[in-house]
């Protein structure tokens, strides 16, 4: 079955057509992140009106470049959550309105679970069961998965994601928006031992995670250097390195806590390239294997989402006929599909 998915819950408008039989068929992503720039984070009001100038001409796009015909696909899926509520609204409305006018059915779909499942976009994709460990710009959670829809949350973040501490470090280092990638770049001139900063959590039993104490700390000892090139990237450096031990200890210890054997790693901080390093060497060395998706799935995109919608479509789920999008929707009220 070829899947058409629409993804608008943040700042990138992504479109997708997916089959689990061919792969990806088509793929297409406009970011907004030249618009938000000036601001120093999402308006969510200007993101809202460019994904309605964007969505549609993405479609046809992605139409062409599948080489389908829209009668001929088995469903349109869209992000109903979580997400910006506006941003939301756009991607719903466009993929109900297009199903309509096709006479296909749509699928709301999680967003999580878009990165949960971003993996089993590689060509090796990892089988389940697995542990995921989600870090992205509003979420940073330890999931035990065996199967689709089969979600068992073992730890989340107490306060900040860390994508969200990694964006809020770099704005107080003066890096533009976004800051995750800029501050990670920044990282790589520095010196990640010149300043002791503390790994949240870490010294108590427990999967949770809390980045606040962190960003705080960072920027404690921002106002106590010379605020200097050099501290910003000796800070950047000392400041990701904490971020990557942390998540790398939680990792090992969700690993032995269930079990498994395989670890996936995705959402738009499994872009960095420390975390990654790190991640594959430490799962060499305690015998688990780790999967990423490729970096441009790491981040926000449709074909995350084409994945699930196809997936979640094939075994007959549908929307019911209301627009219901989610700001907030946990990730383990997902459910299994029914048989
Ligand atoms: O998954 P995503 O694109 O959007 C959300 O669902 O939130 O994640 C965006 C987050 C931002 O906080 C961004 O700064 C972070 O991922 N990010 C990175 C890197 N690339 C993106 N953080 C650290 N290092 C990177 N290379
Ligand atoms: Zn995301």
């Amino acid at each position: 079955m070829r899947v058409l998915a629409i993804e608008t819950s943040c700042d990138e408008t992504g479109v997708a057509v997916y089959s689990p039989a061919e792969g990806l068929l088509a793929d297409a992503l406009y970011s907004q992140v030249d618009l938000h720039r000036v601001y120093g984070g999402v308006v969510p009001e200007i993101a809202s009106r460019d994904h309605v100038k964007r969505v549609i001409p993405l479609v046809n796009d992605c139409l062409q470049e599948a080489g389908v015909d829209p009668g001929t696909l088995g469903g349109v899926g869209y992000t109903a959550g979580p997400g910006l509520a506006g941003a939301l609204l756009i991607g719903a409305a466009a993929a109900r309105g297009l199903a309509l006018g096709w006479s296909i059915p749509s699928l709301g779909l999680h967003h999580m679970e878009g990165h949960l499942l971003s993996p089993l976009l590689e060509p090796e994709p990892p089988a389940f069961p697995f542990v995921a460990l989600l870090v992205s710009g509003g979420h940073t959670l330890l999931v035990d998965v065996k199967g689709l829809g089969r979600y068992q949350l073992l730890g989340a973040s107490l306060d900040d994601a860390v994508g969200e501490a990694f964006d809020k470090t770099a704005k107080l280092l003066g890096l533009p928006y976004p800051g995750g990638p800029a501050l990670a770049e920044l990282a790589d001139r520095g010196r990640a031992d010149r300043f002791p900063m503390p790994r949240p959590m870490t010294n108590r039993p427990g999967l949770d995670f809390s980045f606040s104490g962190l960003k705080t700390h960072a920027i404690t000892t921002w106002r106590q250097s010379g605020q200097g090139d050099r501290d910003a990237a000796d800070l950047a450096a000392s400041f990701q390195q904490a971020v990557v031990d942390t998540l790398r200890i939680k990792c090992q210890r969700a690993m032995r806590q269930t079990g498994r054997s395989t670890l996936v790693v995705s959402g738009g901080v499994s872009a960095n390239r420390k975390l990654r390093e790190r991640l594959r060497q430490t799962g060499d060395a305690d015998g688990w294997s780790v999967h990423f998706p490729r970096l441009a799935f790491s981040t926000d995109n449709g074909a995350m989402m084409a994945l699930v919608g196809a997936l979640r479509l094939a075994a007959g789920e549908r929307d019911n006929g209301e627009i219901d999008v989610r700001s907030r929707w946990s990730l383990e009220s997902l459910k299994e599909p029914a048989p």
